[in-house]
């Protein structure tokens, strides 16, 4: 190579190291070493799951990360490189990636019995069940366990239905409740809907202080509720579900005193009011343990799920509702 071109390549090498250290803040000491990778490449494991998985899988980046280790709040790629991670894989490892506490739990008990049924005795369940209770206000003291949230949330709408004999559930434009047959018509975001039988579900005004039509007005927003119950059911509604803080619809916060005023008039119609505690429940939302607590509500059913925390090492989807006797004889 000519001396010339060698010299502008060396300087142009340290023009883009130096853009690199000036736009690429330095992280803080960690003091954790990912062990070597010998997995296969970004490049294979793009090839496979395009061949074996579904198309309907994708991923944001036309290069994506391959993430091959995760300590507290970091990940780790294939050569090493930390990532801060600000998503938490969806706001679910609550406690950060492999918290020791969380891995000595799931270790322990994979050693001394992986699988049971509720046929028979195991202590764990009831443990687990009593303590979440004992994070609940009122009478919300029993619980459910089932295997996602979408599974809590069709459960939970099911249950209100079989409960209060009617069939109308209120949902919140610009939700995200789950993506199977009952919650898709829950949610109410053209990108996680498909055209299916979507029955008995009405979307009222989202009551988005900063985007929505009537600002941060709640009593606008409840007579949207109102005028949903008055002229899109028979008067009788099985509940109204909701996130405290939309999750997938961006973060998006509730008006101040909207939730009090519709889980009244929802009441009023012979509803149960759902919270959905998925994305904003156990401290997620920093002053409350659940997201429900920020509006001064109790609702009749919480559902909850993505968590990693220590005393969930095995199940980890579930929801709790107050003791209803009629419920329990309609679904056992
Ligand atoms: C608020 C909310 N509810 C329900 C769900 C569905 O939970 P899962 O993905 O565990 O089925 C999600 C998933 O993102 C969610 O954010």
């Amino acid at each position: 190579m000519m001396r010339g071109a060698r010299i502008a390549r060396r300087g142009l090498s340290r023009l883009a190291a130096a853009v690199e250290t000036a736009t690429v803040p330095r992280m803080p000491a960690f003091d954790h070493v990912p062990l070597p990778y010998d997995g296969p490449s970004a490049a294979e494991i793009a090839r496979k799951r395009a061949e074996f998985l579904s198309p309907s899988l994708f991923h944001f980046y036309s290069n994506p990360l391959n993430i091959v280790e995760g300590k507290m709040q970091y990940l780790y790629d294939e050569h090493g490189r930390r990532y801060l991670d600000a998503f938490a894989g969806i706001a679910t490892v609550g406690c950060g990636h492999c918290h020791p506490d969380v891995v000595d739990a799931i270790t322990v008990q994979a050693r001394r019995l992986q699988h049971s049924t509720v046929l028979y005795l195991n202590h764990a369940i009831g443990d687990f069940a009593e303590a979440l209770a004992a994070k609940m206000p009122g009478d919300l003291k029993v619980v459910f366990f089932t295997n996602s949230g979408t599974e809590a949330n069709e459960l939970a709408i099911m249950m209100a239905r079989l409960y209060t004999g009617s069939h109308d559930i209120i949902s919140l434009r610009n939700s995200y409740h789950g993506n199977a047959a009952g919650t898709m018509g829950a949610t109410a975001q053209k990108n996680w809907k498909f055209s299916v039988v979507q029955s008995g579900v009405h979307h009222a005004v989202n009551p988005d202080p900063y985007r929505g039509a009537f600002g941060s007005d709640a009593d606008k927003y409840v007579r949207d509720v109102h005028e949903v119950i008055e002229f899109g059911t028979t008067g009788q509604v099985a509940g109204f579900i909701s996130e405290a803080i939309q999750g997938v619809g961006g973060i998006v916060e509730m008006t101040p005193g909207y939730l009090p005023l519709a889980y009244e008039r929802v009441r009023k119609a012979g509803g149960l009011c759902i919270a959905d505690e998925v994305q904003v429940g156990f401290a997620r939302v920093g002053s409350h343990f659940w997201g429900f607590e920020t509006h001064g509500v109790v609702p009749d059913i919480v559902t909850m799920a993505k968590v990693h925390y220590i005393y969930v090492s095995l199940a980890t989807f579930f929801f709790l509702l107050r003791p209803a006797r009629a419920v329990d004889q309609a679904i056992f």
